[in-house]
C-alpha cells in the first residue's frame, strides 16, 4: 500500500480543516440537504455568472500554525524595541500580567459582541460601566461614554458636538491650541474642512474674537501644565464651548479639567495598562456635560432595571445612534474599542486610587528628577511646569543629543529645531534618567541622582504649580477599591465573564457580523512585545518589521479584493467609509469636478448615510424592491435626476438583504456611466472572497471589517480595523499622517486616525489567518459561510419565511427569517424569540436589522453541522412554543416566549405559577442539562433606563443584592 509523503504527513493545510466547521461527510450532507451536487454546483448557482472570479486568488499556499508563527516572528524580529520617551500621547506601560492573561489573550473576553443583547452581556456592561465612573471621576465631569476610537477622533468628534450645541453661535470657526499632539490637530483639520469650518491654530491665551469652540491640551503636548479657567471664561463669554483634551494618569495629580469649566475632555487610556501597539488599538474617550447626552457621540451604557426591578445594565438612548437617525446621527461612530476600554477600567480596580497615586507620583518624581538634573547640565527648560514630559531647549544640539541617545537605544521627541522632550511613564526608572542625562551632557552627568530624589522628596513635587494639583477625590467607589489581590481580581473578572456569552460558548449568528473563528494561533502575536511595544512615532528604522507586515497584508487584501492599494489607516469600518468618501471626493477635486450626492439603498447600513454627511455630501435615498434588491428603475430615475452632481453610490455587496444581486453590473455602469463613483460597503466580504473581487466587478472603493472577514475579534464591541482598498485613480487620495509619513501619501488628503496605520497591533490577526488559509482556504471558507447559510435558510424554512432569495432560491453567507407574520398570529415578537434564544444558551441573531421584524442569522463557515443543527432545533422549539401561543394553549402574557429570558433566581424561587414548567423555563432542550449560560438577569426595561439615566456605577451593596 502506497504511504503518504512526508510532504502530506507535514498537513501545511492542516489550518484550513480548523478554521472550517464541517468536515468532508458533514458537507456532503448539507449539499444533499439542499439538492445540490457539489459546493462549486452551489456557488454556481448562486453568485452571478457575470461576477464570478476564474482565477484562483493571487496568495501563497496555506502553511502550518507553526510555520506562519515563525513567519510572523521573523518579522517581528525586524522591529527594534528601545527605550522610548517621546510620549505625545503614548507611553510604555505594563498590562497587569491577571489582566493581560484573562482579559486580553481570553475568548471569554474577547469574542464577545457589542452588548446589544445586555441580559447575556452584563459582564462587560459592567466593566464599561466601570470605564465610564473611571473616566467621568479623573476628568471631573459628569458623564463619560464607552469609548471612542482614538483621541484624535475624540477631538474631532468633540469639535462637532460644540457645533451642535451652541446653535445661536454663528460663528464657523474652531480653535485649536497650537500645543496639541500634531496628530490631533490633522484629524480635526480633516473633519472640520469636510465640515465647512475654519480651524485658527493659535496661542490659547489669545482665542479669536469670534468662535464656537476650542481644544486645549493639558497638559500640553510639549508638557506645559497650565491653569485653563481663565481661557475658559473667556470662550464661554463669547458663547463657545471648550474641550480639553488630557492625559488620564497626569490627572491623578492634577487638577480636572471639569474643575476648570470644561464643556467636553477626550484623551485616551493606553497608558492604564494597555500596550502602545504602535498606534493601537486603544480606547479614546469622551466626557461631558450631561446637558449634552443626547448629542454625545458613540455608546453610552446606563443602569436600568429588568422585568423583577433588578438593577441591570444596558446601552442607554440607543435612539441617538447612527444605525436608527442616519444621515442626521450625531457620529457614525459604531464599531469602538470595548476590550480596551474594559482592560483600562480593570488597571484602575486592580491598582486602585492608591496605586494609581503611586504611578502618578513615580512618573513625576522621573520627571522632576531629569528637570533638575538637566538644569544643573547648564540646560534650560521650555517650560515651567509640567507633570510627566520636560521639554529642553538645546539650541544647536538637537541632533547630536538625539543621536547619542539613540546610539544607547532610547528615543527622544525632536521638538521644532533647537528643543528636545523627554515623557516618562510608568515603566521608566532612575537608571533611564541617568542615560538621558548622559546624553545630553555628551559624557557622564556626575550628578547624584538619588541626592536629587531625596532633596525633591522633602520639597514636594516641582513641575504642577500649587493650584492646579489635585484636591478631589478619584476612584472612590467601592469596585475601585475591592480587587487589588491577584485572587480577588482575578475572581472577579471570572465573575463578570461568566455572565457573558461569547464564541467560547456558542455560535453568534449575527447577521452582518460575521462571527467567526478568532483563532488562538492568530492572536499570540498580538501580545508579542515586538509588535505591543513599539511607539507608533518611533524612528523608521526601528519599525522595519511593521513595514514588512503592512506592505505583506496589503498584497493580501488587495488580493482578496481586487484592488489596486490599500490603506491600512481606518481603525473601523465607519472611519473606511469616512476615508473613502474622502478620497472621492478628493478624486473629483483634483478634477475640477463639484459632486455631492451620495446615493444610498434604503437598505444600507446606518453608518454609511452617517458618513455621507460627514463629507458634507447629500443623501439620496434609493428604493429597493420586494425582493430586497436596488430597485433598478429608482436608480435609474435618481441618476437621470441627479445626472453629473452624483459623487458616488454607496452599496453593500451582496446585499444587506443576504443575497447576490443579479444586477450589481447594471448598478455599478450606470453611476459610472454619469461619471460618479460606486463605494462597495465590504462588510459582507465573508461572501466574496476568492469567489468574485469587488475590485473587478465594478467598485471603486470598499471598506474592509478586518473583525468581520478577516477574524480580528470583535472584543464585545472593538477593536476593529476597517482598510480601504481602492482602485488605480483614487490612489493618491488615501489618508495621510502628519508624524508618520505613509508611503505614497500626501498630507493634502487628510488624517483619518489619530496612528498612521490605525490600530497596527491586531493586524498579525489579519495576516495570520491569510497566510495559513492560503489561496485554496479562503476560498473555501467563503464556500463553506455560503453552505452553512443555505442549509441554515433551508432547514429554517420548515418553520419560519426565509424573506429573500436569490434567482434559483439560494442566499448569500445570511438569511433573513421573517417574524411579522407570528407576530400577526401569535403577538410574539422578534424580541421574545431573541430573549428565548437566551434560555438555550444562544445569542440571538441580528434583530430587525435590515427589515424591522425580521431575525438575520449568518452562521459563518467556522460552525459545525453539530452546532448548526443545535440552533435549528431551537428555532423548531421556539416555532411549536408560538404555536401553542396560536393556539391558545399558553396565555398571551405568560408564556416561555413573553417571560424569557429566565434566571436561575427564576426556576429556583419557590414559587412557580406559570403555565409552563420550570424545565420548559430553563432547560429546554437536553443539551442544556451539561452546560448552560444563564443570563444573569430578567429581560431589561430600556424605557426605564433611558428616563432615569444613571451612566455611573451602583454601590457595591446594590450588585450584591
Ligand atoms: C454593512 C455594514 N457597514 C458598515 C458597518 C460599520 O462598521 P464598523 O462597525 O466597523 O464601524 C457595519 C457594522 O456592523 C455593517 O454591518
Amino acid at each position: 500500500m502506497t504511504q503518504s509523503t512526508l510532504n502530506q504527513l507535514e498537513q501545511q493545510d492542516e489550518f484550513i480543516g480548523r478554521h472550517i466547521g464541517p468536515d468532508a461527510e458533514q458537507t456532503q450532507a448539507m449539499l444533499d440537504t439542499l439538492g445540490v451536487s457539489s459546493v462549486e454546483d452551489l456557488i454556481a448557482k448562486t453568485v452571478p455568472a457575470g461576477i464570478r472570479k476564474q482565477d484562483a486568488l493571487d496568495l501563497k499556499d496555506a502553511i502550518s500554525e507553526q510555520d506562519a508563527l515563525a513567519e510572523l516572528r521573523g518579522i517581528a524580529q525586524r522591529n527594534k524595541i528601545y527605550r522610548t520617551f517621546i510620549g505625545m500621547g503614548y507611553h510604555d506601560t505594563f498590562t497587569p500580567n491577571v489582566i493581560l492573561r484573562n482579559v486580553l489573550e481570553n475568548p471569554g473576553w474577547y469574542t464577545a459582541y457589542t452588548p446589544y443583547q445586555p441580559e447575556i452581556a452584563q459582564g462587560r456592561l459592567e466593566g464599561l460601566l466601570n470605564f465610564q465612573q473611571m473616566v467621568t471621576d479623573l476628568t471631573g465631569m459628569e458623564l463619560a461614554n464607552a469609548s471612542m476610537l482614538d483621541e484624535g477622533t475624540a477631538a474631532a468628534e468633540a469639535m462637532t458636538l460644540c457645533k451642535r450645541q451652541v446653535k445661536r453661535n454663528k460663528s464657523n470657526v474652531f480653535f485649536v491650541d497650537e500645543d496639541c499632539h500634531p496628530q490631533t490637530i490633522a484629524v480635526v483639520k480633516t473633519r472640520a474642512e469636510h465640515f465647512g469650518f475654519e480651524i485658527v491654530v493659535g496661542n490659547p491665551e489669545s482665542l479669536p474674537e469670534e468662535l464656537f469652540g476650542a481644544l486645549l491640551q493639558y497638559p500640553a503636548s510639549t508638557g506645559k501644565v497650565r491653569d485653563l479657567t481663565d481661557i475658559i471664561a473667556d470662550a464661554h463669554g463669547k458663547n463657545a464651548l471648550v474641550t480639553v483634551a488630557t492625559d488620564l494618569m497626569s490627572l491623578v495629580a492634577l487638577k480636572a479639567p471639569g474643575e476648570m469649566g470644561a464643556d467636553v475632555v477626550v484623551g485616551c487610556n493606553q497608558r492604564f495598562g494597555i500596550p502602545m501597539g504602535f498606534g493601537g488599538p486603544h480606547a479614546g474617550f469622551f466626557a461631558f456635560r450631561e446637558a449634552y447626552k443626547r448629542s454625545a457621540p458613540g455608546r453610552i451604557i446606563g443602569v436600568s432595571i429588568d422585568t423583577k426591578g433588578k438593577q441591570a445594565l444596558r446601552m442607554a438612548m440607543q435612539t441617538r445612534e447612527q444605525h436608527i437617525r442616519r444621515e442626521k446621527a450625531n457620529s457614525n461612530i459604531c464599531t469602538s474599542q470595548v476590550l480596551l476600554a474594559v482592560m483600562s477600567a480593570f488597571y484602575a480596580c486592580y491598582h486602585g486610587p492608591k496605586g494609581l497615586r503611586n504611578i502618578a507620583s513615580r512618573i513625576q518624581r522621573l520627571a522632576d528628577i531629569f528637570a533638575r538634573g538637566v538644569q544643573e547640565s547648564g540646560f534650560e527648560l521650555a517650560h515651567d511646569s509640567w507633570f510627566d514630559t520636560v521639554t529642553v531647549n538645546v539650541g544647536d544640539q538637537q541632533s547630536a543629543i538625539y543621536e547619542r541617545a539613540l546610539a544607547a537605544e532610547i528615543n527622544l521627541r525632536k521638538v521644532g529645531e533647537d528643543k528636545l522632550g523627554v515623557s516618562f511613564h510608568e515603566t521608566a526608572k532612575l537608571h533611564d534618567v541617568s542615560d538621558i542625562l548622559d546624553a545630553f551632557k555628551g559624557a557622564s552627568h556626575g550628578l547624584d541622582l538619588q541626592m536629587l530624589d531625596t532633596e525633591i522628596a522633602a520639597k514636594g513635587p516641582m513641575g504642577i504649580p500649587h493650584a492646579l494639583q489635585r484636591t478631589s477625590d478619584f476612584l472612590t467607589h467601592p469596585v475601585f477599591n475591592s480587587y487589588h489581590s491577584e485572587t480577588e481580581m482575578l475572581r472577579y473578572l471570572k465573575r463578570l465573564e461568566s455572565r457573558d456569552i461569547a464564541l467560547n460558548h456558542s455560535m453568534i449568528p449575527l447577521g452582518s457580523c460575521t462571527m467567526k473563528l478568532n483563532a488562538t494561533a492568530e492572536m499570540i502575536p498580538v501580545t508579542w512585545p515586538e509588535f505591543g511595544r513599539l511607539h507608533p512615532f518611533a524612528p523608521a528604522g526601528q519599525t522595519e518589521g511593521y513595514q514588512a507586515l503592512f506592505e505583506s497584508l496589503q498584497q493580501m487584501l488587495e488580493a482578496c479584493t481586487g484592488y489596486d492599494a490599500v490603506s491600512l489607516q481606518p481603525n473601523a469600518g465607519s472611519q473606511g467609509e469616512y476615508a473613502g468618501l474622502v478620497a472621492i471626493k478628493k478624486y473629483f477635486e483634483s478634477r475640477g469636478e463639484q459632486r455631492n450626492i451620495c446615493l444610498i439603498p434604503a437598505s444600507a447600513h446606518g453608518t454609511n448615510p452617517a458618513s455621507a454627511m460627514m463629507v458634507g455630501m447629500k443623501v439620496v435615498v434609493t428604493a429597493c424592491d420586494n425582493m430586497g434588491n436596488v430597485d433598478i428603475d429608482d436608480l435609474k430615475a435618481k441618476v437621470a435626476e441627479h445626472g453629473e452632481n452624483i459623487a458616488a453610490l454607496m452599496v453593500t455587496y451582496p446585499s444587506t438583504h443576504g443575497v447576490f444581486e443579479e444586477g450589481i453590473t447594471e448598478i455599478c455602469d450606470l453611476i459610472h456611466s454619469v461619471g460618479g463613483q460606486v463605494y462597495i460597503d465590504g462588510a459582507n466580504m465573508n461572501a466574496l472572497v476568492g469567489v468574485a473581487a469587488p475590485g473587478k466587478f465594478g467598485g471603486d472603493v470598499s471598506h474592509l471589517n478586518l473583525h468581520k472577514t478577516f477574524c480580528i475579534p470583535h472584543g464585545g464591541g472593538g477593536p476593529g480595523m476597517g482598510p480601504i482598498g481602492v482602485g488605480e485613480h483614487l490612489k493618491p487620495f488615501l489618508p495621510a499622517h502628519p508624524v508618520t509619513p505613509v508611503p505614497g501619501t500626501d498630507m493634502a488628503n487628510g488624517t483619518i486616525s489619530a496612528a498612521g496605520w490605525g490600530s497596527a497591533s491586531i493586524l498579525p490577526i489579519s495576516w495570520m489567518y491569510i497566510r495559513m488559509m492560503g489561496k485554496t482556504g479562503m476560498k473555501q471558507a467563503t464556500e463553506m459561510a455560503m453552505v452553512n447559510a443555505n442549509y441554515v435558510a433551508k432547514k429554517l424554512s420548515e418553520h419560519y419565511k426565509v424573506l429573500y432569495t436569490g434567482k434559483n432560491g439560494f442566499v448569500a453567507h445570511e438569511c433573513l427569517i421573517d417574524l411579522r407574520p407570528l407576530k400577526e398570529t401569535s403577538g410574539v415578537t422578534e424580541e421574545d424569540i431573541a430573549k428565548r434564544l437566551m434560555d438555550f444558551g444562544f445569542h440571538s441573531p441580528t434583530m430587525s436589522f435590515p427589515v424591522a421584524g425580521t431575525l438575520m442569522i449568518e452562521p459563518t463557515e467556522s460552525e459545525s453541522k453539530e452546532e448548526l443543527d443545535r440552533f435549528i432545533e431551537t428555532m423548531a422549539i421556539i416555532r411549536n412554543e408560538i404555536a401553542e401561543v396560536e393556539a391558545g394553549n399558553y396565555p398571551a402574557e405568560d408564556n416561555p416566549l413573553h417571560n424569557a429570558p429566565h434566571t436561575l433566581d427564576d426556576v429556583m424561587s419557590d414559587e412557580w405559577s406559570h403555565a409552563y414548567s420550570r424545565d420548559v423555563a430553563g432547560r429546554p432542550a437536553s443539551w442544556l442539562k451539561h452546560h448552560k449560560v444563564w443570563p444573569s438577569v430578567n429581560r431589561i426595561d430600556n424605557v426605564y433606563g433611558d428616563r432615569n439615566l444613571i451612566c455611573s456605577c451602583p454601590s457595591i451593596e446594590e450588585y450584591m443584592e
